[in-house]
């Protein structure tokens, strides 16, 4: 089996949104959206990876799979609950109404229906596709509460001697969260909605989750422009939340988690140690030839775990602490080649820049900017720039983590993110304020502490 150390890739053909986020008995399990015959979407299967440490990742191949009439079309996301020591998985059910003749991996007339579903495993490595699965909300029929084809990817959280869960829909026009309630997470009622402007005319991959006593939703809106082919982005809110009578507000509206252009559908779970942990799918234009170590040509990564808290309602975001502790070995900068992981802290004041092998960072009028054209060859119609809204300091703390696939740059502390993918970074790293390199050490052994 394929073993990725720090990104999550996919093992082969195609990734998207992770799923089933959670840890359970002893390790991390992280499951995602897996069309495991071609690097493009189709049918979606889940795919599975487990990790002692966030950091090292092994792939443990296809858990779920369409078995089922109303599944039989694809098991779309979901999350993942520990139950009385077993592994719930929740899941949206998709079922074409019509085939497209000339390719079966994608409806006809995009004419599908959607339930919601779950998956009994006994202990996270068994999972019975033909007899541990149920449909536990059936299509919609009733619009008012939301649609009968897009609703979708329950995401389930325990609340005192509750279970809840929300799912992302529409009323045709404009986005929808749907709350629903179970006394003992296999019956569940109807509790509310909420609709906002700010939701699209869809929201995807809705996660719901407190942090500090306040409630915060984030989510995935369909069709708020963002740039010329990517249409979404994913974006948080602090909300108001009454988990008894199930009533939610949005206090202000929604704003990016990630100010690349290609972070999409996060998920979040609670670490060994109790802290808000998020992992989002990095968007990719163009698959991966395969490589060396046994990986076909891929489509598809995750962005490195990073703990979420709460400054003055906003959320700040940054690397799980044992991603610290991996890239622990100091580099100096003729050492670097962009071919292998690494980690870089350095500062930028205004008119300052760096160039990570042809990705340019800088600071213009008080923004970080990025400018991926010269290693983004061949994908066109892509947002090449991005920037993070004003900065708070001249002088911006960057703590960035390169590999040749993926550029994440943490701003001050984490209070903004912008992430990139690219391809062909070249073989040089440029800039007069860089402090400190530190390569991640794959080798290292596995280690269980946590800080
Ligand atoms: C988000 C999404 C989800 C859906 C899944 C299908 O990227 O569209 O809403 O469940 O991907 O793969």
């Amino acid at each position: 089996m394929i073993q990725d150390t720090l990104h999550l890739k996919a093992p082969g053909n195609w990734i998207n949104d992770p799923n089933g986020f959670i840890f359970y008995k002893g390790q991390y399990h992280l499951f995602y959206q897996h069309f495991p015959f071609a690097p493009r979407w189709g049918t979606m299967h889940w795919g599975h990876a487990t990790s002692p440490d966030l950091v090292h990742w092994q792939h443990q191949g296809v858990a779920l799979f369409p078995t089922k009439d109303y599944d039989q079309n694809g098991v779309f996301s979901g999350s993942a609950l520990e139950v009385d020591g077993r592994m719930q998985l929740y899941y949206s059910a998709v079922r074409y109404r019509q085939i497209n003749p000339e390719d079966i991996h994608c409806a006809g007339q995009d004419d599908f229906v959607t339930s919601q579903a779950m998956m009994i495993s006994p202990d996270g490595k068994e999972f019975d596709n033909w007899n541990a699965k149920r449909q536990i909300i059936p299509v919609l029929t009733d619009r008012v509460i939301g649609d009968a084809k897009h609703t979708r990817d329950p995401k389930v959280w325990k609340d005192g001697d509750r279970y809840y869960m929300v799912l992302g829909s529409t009323d045709g026009a404009q986005g929808r969260l749907l709350l629903y309630r179970s006394e003992d997470s296999f019956q569940w009622e109807y509790a509310g909605q909420c609709a906002s402007a700010e939701f699209g005319w869809m929201l995807e991959c809705p996660d719901l989750f407190r942090l500090d006593g306040q409630y915060f939703l984030i989510g995935s809106p369909m069709g708020i422009p963002s740039g010329p082919k990517y249409h979404e982005l994913a974006m948080y809110a602090p909300v108001d939340f009454d988990p008894a009578s199930c009533r939610l507000q949005l206090r202000g509206p929604m704003t990016c988690l990630d100010w690349g252009m290609d972070f999409y559908a996060p998920q979040t779970t609670l670490d060994q140690q109790g802290r808000r942990v998020l992992v989002a799918w990095m968007r990719m234009p163009q698959p991966v030839p395969a490589s060396a170590d046994g990986r076909g040509v891929w489509n598809g990564m995750m962005c490195l775990p990073r703990v979420l808290s709460e400054e003055k309602g906003q959320l700040y975001a940054r690397p799980h602490p044992n991603l610290e502790k991996a890239y622990c070995r100091p580099v100096q900068l003729g050492d670097v080649d962009n071919t292998r992981p690494y980690r870089l802290r350095a500062t930028l004041a205004e008119g300052e820049q760096l160039d990570i092998g042809g990705y340019r960072i800088w600071v213009e009028q008080g923004c970080l900017h990025t400018d991926r054209s010269r290693v983004f060859a061949g994908c066109q119609g892509y947002r090449l720039q991005a920037a993070t809204p004003a900065l708070e300091q001249p002088r911006c703390r960057l703590d960035i983590f390169v590999e040749p696939n993926l550029v994440e740059i943490f701003v001050d502390e984490g209070r903004f993110v912008l992430s990139s993918v690219v391809y062909g970074l070249e073989k040089y790293l440029e800039g007069t304020t860089i402090e400190s390199m530190y390569a991640a050490d794959p080798e290292s052994p596995r280690d269980r502490s946590e800080s």
